[in-house]
């Protein structure tokens, strides 16, 4: 199938990298128009040229609500319309309860939960000013719907949006708006992130087979499974669905 998301344009946060530039190609290729945004400027720049005259970038860091404010009305003026908000830019640390710092878990917060929050907020502004049914796509994790024992700020910040989303899907459901929210909860999936947490282990390649055994599939995702998701919440084939989680973890959270 192709145009699944034709006419549509599409704001990506954290599409430097991973799952964001996955997501932010894979729109294109099903129609879509991509702001391609990152804190990380030259990396968002080099992914929205490869993508060709349907992607551009912007320096957008989503703990920062001025940026939002001036990328959403840039998008916007650019582009005509905003139909799909991915939040999608994330962090995390591997630490317990006990080892973590009351600086590294405002860090990930701000990051993971005021960013999604920000992103919500001015995603339905931008939204309404151009009068799009549109969706709001935000990325949690596995982590937002099981603990992890050395997670617990990205555990925390995950399970917030998690529940964030439902309230964003109610109260634009409530007013009438047409604007859908729904979050997607990935398992370990190939980006440099999972390098990071791969490489604790001191092998990053037995890092990964550890990581592999944890999924009842048995390997590691890829991160076009989870674009194949943000491409089907963006698209209108997912118009019934709001306030709900989508969860691709290879079995995972069945156990
Ligand atoms: N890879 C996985 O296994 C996995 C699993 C579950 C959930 N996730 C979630 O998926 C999302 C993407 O993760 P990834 O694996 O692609 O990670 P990644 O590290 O490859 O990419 C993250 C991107 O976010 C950007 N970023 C970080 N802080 C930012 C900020 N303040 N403002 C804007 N951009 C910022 C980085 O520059 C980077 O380009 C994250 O929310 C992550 O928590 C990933």
């Amino acid at each position: 199938m192709a145009g699944r998301v034709e006419g549509k344009v599409a704001l990506v946060t954290g599409a430097a990298s991973g799952l964001g530039k996955a997501a932010a190609a894979m729109l294109v290729r099903e129609g879509a128009r991509v702001a391609v945004t990152d804190r990380n400027e030259p990396g968002a720049k080099d992914v929205a040229a490869a993508l060709g005259g349907a992607a551009r970038s912007w320096k957008l860091d989503v703990t920062q609500e001025p940026e939002w404010q001036r990328v959403v009305d840039e998008v916007l003026a650019t582009f005509g319309r905003l139909d799909v908000v991915v939040n999608n830019a994330g962090v995390g640390i591997a630490k317990d309860v006990e080892s973590l710092s009351l600086e590294e878990w405002r860090f990930v917060h701000s990051v993971n939960l005021d960013g999604v929050f920000l992103g919500c907020k001015h995603a339905i502004r931008g939204m309404r000013q151009c009068g799009a049914k549109g969706s709001i796509i935000n990325i949690s994790s596995v982590a937002g719907l099981v603990g992890g024992d050395n997670l617990a700020a990205y555990c925390s910040s995950k399970g917030g949006v998690r529940l964030l989303t439902k309230s964003v899907a109610l109260h634009c459901a409530r007013k009438g708006y047409g604007i859908r929210c729904n979050s997607v909860h990935p398992t370990f999936i190939e980006t440099p992130m999972v390098d990071g947490l791969a490489s604790l282990a001191g092998d990053v390649a037995a890092g990964k087979a550890k990581l592999a055994r944890m999924i009842p599939l048995g390997h590691i995702g890829e991160p076009d499974d989870i674009a194949y998701a943000v491409v089907y919440l963006a698209s209108d084939e997912s118009k019934m669905m709001t306030g709900s989680e989508l969860v691709v973890d290879g079995g995972t959270t069945a156990m």
